[in-house]
């Protein structure tokens, strides 16, 4: 399940990030997104913090595109990898994840990245990091 951030967190996104995030719209309503970053210090990736789609929308292959569609800008023409983490429950987001791979011909590689502990209050699952590469 997606994480709510503050309003505040998206704002900065779309102040300081909007080179990296996608939206898809349909008639006038925002329908999908994609929240990312490149990493300080690592030039080579492109990290994806969320992607969601409207429930309407699911299954029509909008968060592939999405993802594919950031992948093609300019400023991720030197990216040689994608990374993301995701719950080990999400099977959605797993599946997004490995399709993309797959239709990239490349590999999708898990590796442990923030357990459960380190997150406060309620349980919450660990985040297990996906990285996709090489792109180029
Ligand atoms: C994960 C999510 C973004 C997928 O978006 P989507 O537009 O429906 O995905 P796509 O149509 O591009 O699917 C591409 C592939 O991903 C996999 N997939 C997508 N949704 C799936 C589901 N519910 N169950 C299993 N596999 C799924 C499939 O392999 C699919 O290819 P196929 O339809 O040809 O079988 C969407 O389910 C969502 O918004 N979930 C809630 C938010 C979330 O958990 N985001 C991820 C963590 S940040």
């Amino acid at each position: 399940m997606l994480d709510l951030n503050s309003a505040y967190s998206y704002l900065l996104l779309t102040k300081y990030y909007c080179d990296t995030c996608v939206v898809a719209e349909a008639d006038g309503k925002i329908v999908g997104f994609v929240s990312a970053f490149q990493p300080p210090r690592q030039a080579e990736v492109i990290f994806v913090w969320q992607v969601a789609v409207d429930e309407e929308f699911r299954r029509r292959r909008l968060g592939l595109n999405m993802l594919k569609h950031l992948l093609a800008r300019e400023i991720c023409s030197n990216c040689r990898y994608l990374e993301l983490t995701v719950n080990p429950s999400n099977h959605a987001a797993f599946n997004l994840y490995y399709q993309l791979a797959h239709d990239l011909k490349t590999s999708c590689v898990e590796e442990e990245c923030f357990p459960s502990r380190l997150f406060p209050g309620e349980k919450h699952e660990e985040e297990v990091m996906l990285r996709i590469g090489p792109l180029i």
